[in-house]
């Protein structure tokens, strides 16, 4: 072979190989593409749903205002007078049995994390609310992920039913690796809620644990009471009208919406990037409506988040 017709043979390969690169990269950026239009199985993806969707229920008690300072509804339609009472001077739940009784499957806080943050709640809202507040049980922090019936769209079952339930629902929680978690927000809803708002780490995003408990449980209600992304925690609930006194006047100097922000400002700068590990989920029977957050009577069935293969 001439000299000539070797130089232009390797101009052809090194040709070749410019327009495979070219090609390959742009199917792999295709590929990159494709595979963030396809939320469930990105981490990132669930991250950012998550971040927006706490974006918009950091809006909430603005663009809403304090619903809760003129009898508002909760998260779960249900009228805050309709649950709490003020009895001898304190803040008393009002139990309504829940017939048939709600069965809900929520991952559980530990008290390892669950007192710290209580105990900075309520430091800084205490003094303001006196009585007109109500402080989530800090042995009961949990994060709702699925109802097997709720108190909107009951689902009766049969004691066999309900032992069948929980049965699937451990055997899901087997398969679900412990999730290392970071307190990203903590917000004030229109309805009074105080709520902490989580990320996640690592471990099984709370978008596949909801698909797995829908996959197991077929007959549970087609409209679940929250996003599937969400992972929060509700820390307390306000009833009224902060108290007044001097250090409430000083702080409320032009208006409760401004109030309420600098008291969830001041909560945020103490526990904002809080770390904890959740490693159990509960299959919970309530017999009172809202039996978790008012301490109700109910039936708890733990399973650990087993990690191991399906
Ligand atoms: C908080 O929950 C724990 C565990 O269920 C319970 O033992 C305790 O009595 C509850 N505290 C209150 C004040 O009801």
């Amino acid at each position: 072979m001439s000299k000539t017709g070797n130089l232009s043979h390797s101009r052809r390969v090194a040709l070749i190989w410019l327009i495979s690169a070219f090609c390959f990269f742009a199917l792999f950026k295709m590929a990159l593409y494709n595979s963030s239009q396809t939320p469930l199985d990105s981490p990132n993806s669930n991250t950012e749903r998550r971040s927006k969707l706490y974006d918009k229920m950091g809006r909430d008690l603005d663009e809403h205002g304090a619903a809760f300072l003129k009898q508002g509804e909760t998260s779960q339609s249900l009228s805050l007078s309709d649950i709490f009472t003020l009895k001898d001077g304190s803040v008393t739940p009002v139990l309504k049995p829940a017939n048939p009784p709600v069965r809900a499957n929520v991952l559980y806080l530990s008290t390892e994390f669950s007192v710290p943050i209580a105990e900075a709640v309520k430091n800084i809202f205490d003094p303001y609310f006196d009585k007109a507040i109500w402080f989530q049980n800090s042995s009961l922090y949990h994060f709702s992920m699925f109802h097997a019936s709720h108190h909107i769209v009951p689902v009766p079952a049969t004691k066999e039913e309900i032992e069948a339930e929980a049965s699937s629902v451990e055997a899901i929680a087997a398969t679900l690796c412990p999730l290392k978690i970071v307190l990203d927000r903590v917000v004030l809803t229109s309805t009074g809620v105080l709520l902490g708002c989580w990320q996640v780490m690592s471990g099984t995003d709370p978008i596949t644990i909801r698909a797995k408990l829908k996959n197991v449980l077929p007959r549970a209600p087609k409209k679940q009471l929250y996003d599937v992304a969400i992972l929060h925690t509700s820390f307390a609930r306000l009833l009224g009208p902060p108290t007044a006194s001097s250090s409430t006047e000083r702080l409320k100097t032009s208006n409760d919406a401004h109030f309420f922000h600098e008291l969830v400002n001041r909560l945020n700068s103490q526990i904002r990037g809080f770390e904890a590990v959740v490693s159990e989920l509960w299959y919970v029977e309530e017999y009172d409506v809202l039996a978790l957050a008012l301490n109700g009577r109910m039936k708890t069935r733990k399973f650990r988040l087993g990690c191991s293969r399906e």
